[in-house]
């Protein structure tokens, strides 16, 4: 079974003319690291969150969000209040702004397990100091509060928090865009270990194609709410069959010169304000036809590479003229 199994996700959100996920179909295996990844506003954040059915006021879902098994979108407030502290964990982008700052560490780490387990104290800690010795930090912890760690230490204690309910899926949201290069590198190893070592899926949401390279098994490539390209990592970044892909590829910087935000494609994402008809992509891209702007196209395997399937009208024109040159993760 997935742990994570997405099918014909469609969100919309009040006064827009488009649902802003539209159709995404997405999995995640046990102890497989996805990493879902375009530009700022593709919709990855609402992706993720939708997961936990943490949804935007007003927010409406079709299709089925499934993890381990069990629909999301239609469980109760008590079931998804269990999803929250125990099969499912999110770490957010900015640990400083998802940890209260008065309360201490142990307080922080212990109280889902002590509210929505019933979990006695002490056995809470002892297990919170168990979580703070696998993501690398020391008991002592347990007794600061969150202005006394690092960027780095706090999202370690974020990492531990996620493991404390024994999740079978971790979210993680951009989770070191607010750290520096080198933190950056020990959290993202981290992350790969302890996937390793509980077993839990791994869905990494990421701008950054270097990173997304560096980790993960499997890719989707999200552009205007749905999914452009999806694959095995390496035959996506060697051979991309988006343009949308392909442009991604050709921005991501060699040397690590503007981190944070990808180089630009020419051109915007289109306004959730507008109506889209045929391939979103279609007036940015420089493979354009008629067809491209007036159907969209569908979801299809990539001849010989089941696993790798495209949405574009003109995907076999891009056959091995793109190749992925670098990775801004392996300095
Ligand atoms: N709470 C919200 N209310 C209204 N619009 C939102 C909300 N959250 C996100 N959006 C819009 O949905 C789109 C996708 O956002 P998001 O999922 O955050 O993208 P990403 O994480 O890929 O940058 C954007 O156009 C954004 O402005
Ligand atoms: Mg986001």
């Amino acid at each position: 079974m997935n742990t994570l199994e997405i099918q014909g996700l469609r969100l919309r959100l009040p006064r827009t003319a488009r649902p802003v996920l539209d159709g995404v179909d997405l999995t995640v295996a046990a102890r497989e690291t996805v990493a879902l990844v375009g530009e700022s506003g593709s919709g990855k954040t609402l992706t993720s969150r939708t997961v936990l059915s943490l949804l935007p006021p007003g927010a409406v879902t079709e299709g089925t969000v499934r993890v381990a098994g069990d629909d999301v979108l239609t469980m109760t407030p008590d079931q998804l209040r269990r999803l929250r502290s125990g099969t499912a964990a999110m770490v957010f982008q900015d640990p400083r702004a998802s940890i209260n700052p008065l309360r201490r560490v142990g307080d922080f780490l212990t109280e889902g397990l002590r509210l929505g387990a019933g979990v006695a104290k002490a056995e809470a800690t002892a297990r919170a100091a168990e979580m703070l010795a696998s993501v690398g930090l020391t008991s002592a912890a347990l007794r600061q509060y969150p202005g006394q760690l690092s960027g780095g230490m706090l999202q370690r204690v974020m990492i531990a928090a996620a493991l404390m309910g024994d999740p079978a899926l971790i979210l993680a949201d951009e989770p070191t865009t607010a750290l520096d290069v080198t933190t950056q590198a020990e959290v993202v190893a981290l992350l790969g270990d302890l996937r390793e070592r509980f077993g839990t899926g791994l869905l990494f949401v990421t701008h950054d194609l270097g990173l997304a390279a560096a980790i993960s098994d499997r890719v989707y490539v999200m552009y205007a709410g749905r999914i452009a390209e999806t694959g095995p990592a390496e035959a996506l970044f060697a051979r991309p069959r988006h343009p949308y892909t392909a442009a991604l590829l050709a921005s991501t910087p060699r040397l690590d010169a503007a981190r944070g935000r990808l180089a630009a494609i020419d051109g915007q994402p289109p306004d959730l304000h507008e109506e889209l008809t045929g391939c979103p992509f279609a007036p940015r891209c420089r493979h354009a036809t008629d067809v491209c702007r007036e159907t969209a196209p569908q979801q299809l395997p990539v001849p010989g590479e089941p696993a790798h399937l495209v949405s574009c009208h003109h995907s076999d024109q891009l056959e091995d003229r793109h190749q992925f040159e670098g990775s801004t993760a392996d300095e």
